[in-house]
């Protein structure tokens, strides 16, 4: 009798909430179409060293509510050189692993798509706070990264309200703006500073006197921290150009990565996993998974990562416009 297959899983890059429950959705998948799981600890990293530990399904209870990842993440510069992905390679065949999947971000699917061209059967997840992969019209953790800034940015309006002052807050993102410009949106900015759309640190103290200027008795401005301008500096600038608020600046940082993953990010966690373990059962694999409009679909991998995801840039303007 031919051996079970063997299905690998692991979570790489920034990790981000929700991913937990895509582990827990592949392994009962995949366990429930007879297959074998393991899980690879530290990510590509771990693929390198060969760190493998079977997984069954008791293994993944308790864990569909928790942020980060159960399997630990890293950021692998090994895997990135070809020995050390013909070093992972040489893992997987000991193990008698005869697919992975890989949930992560852009960085990951890069990887995961490096090794489907060396043969190996992939399939991609995105994972990221940053939706800033291509394919998808959102990842796993954005929604819960959006709700911790909001959160945040709840809380600091109380206090610059309070104060009457021009609260700068920067949010994460990498070389997106995604982040950006919807916390704009959901938490009433004047104005965002994004990659995509580079502004003057005068078109930012326009928006703030104007703000003033209209009766507002505070203002809040989102900064992406890749917009190109470092929110320390953007803050005392403003301040020092006397735009009617005094100023004051939080950098939200990783508390944007962590918490316990909301209800929109354990249902598509959910659903991505189950459908990447239907993909190995039907004999797809080289695609990632995407949701488009309400169905999860695959997105050739290729796809991915030769194409950049952009900013839509009418919810940028939509930011100045419901900001009156
Ligand atoms: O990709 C997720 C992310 O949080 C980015 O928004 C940010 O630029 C980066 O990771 C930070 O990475 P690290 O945790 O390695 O400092």
């Amino acid at each position: 009798m031919a051996d079970k297959f063997t299905v690998g899983v692991l979570t790489s890059g920034g990790d981000a909430p929700g991913m937990n429950a895509a582990i827990r959705a592949v392994v009962r998948t995949a366990l429930a179409n007879n297959m074998n799981v393991i899980g690879v600890m530290h990510g590509y990293e771990g693929l390198v060293n060969g760190e493998f530990r079977p997984l069954g399904a008791r293994d993944v209870g308790g864990i569909l509510q928790r942020g980060g990842t159960v399997l630990l993440t890293s950021r692998s510069k090994r895997f990135m050189e070809p020995a050390g992905q013909r070093d992972a390679i040489r893992k997987m065949n000991e193990a008698g692993m005869d697919a992975l999947i890989v949930i992560g971000g852009e960085g990951s699917m890069n990887g995961a798509y490096a090794l489907s061209q060396k043969g190996v059967k992939v399939i991609g997840i995105p994972g990221s706070i940053d939706n800033d992969i291509w394919g998808t019209n959102i990842a796993i953790g954005t929604d819960t990264a959006m709700n911790t800034i909001m959160d945040a940015v709840d809380k600091l309006r109380d206090t610059a309200s309070s104060h009457q002052r021009a609260f700068l807050i920067e949010t994460m993102g990498r070389n997106s703006g995604y982040l950006a410009v919807m916390a704009g949106i959901i938490c009433g900015a004047e104005i965002t500073l994004i990659p995509e759309h580079p502004i003057t640190v005068d078109e930012v103290a326009v928006a703030v006197e104007d703000a003033y200027q209209r009766g507002k008795t505070h203002a809040i401005i989102i900064n992406a921290e890749g917009s190109g301008i470092r929110t320390t500096e953007l803050a005392q600038r403003i301040d020092e150009m006397d735009v009617g608020f005094k100023t004051r600046m939080t950098i939200l940082g990783h508390i944007q990565r962590g918490g316990s993953p909301t209800a929109y990010d354990r249902l598509l966690a959910s659903r991505m996993g189950v459908k990447a373990v239907e993909a190995l059962v039907e004999g797809t694999h080289g695609m990632m998974t995407g949701l488009k409009g309400k169905g999860v679909d695959f997105i050739p991998l290729a796809d991915v990562i030769s194409n950049k995801r952009k900013v839509n840039m009418e919810y940028y303007h939509m930011v100045k416009v419901l900001s009156r």
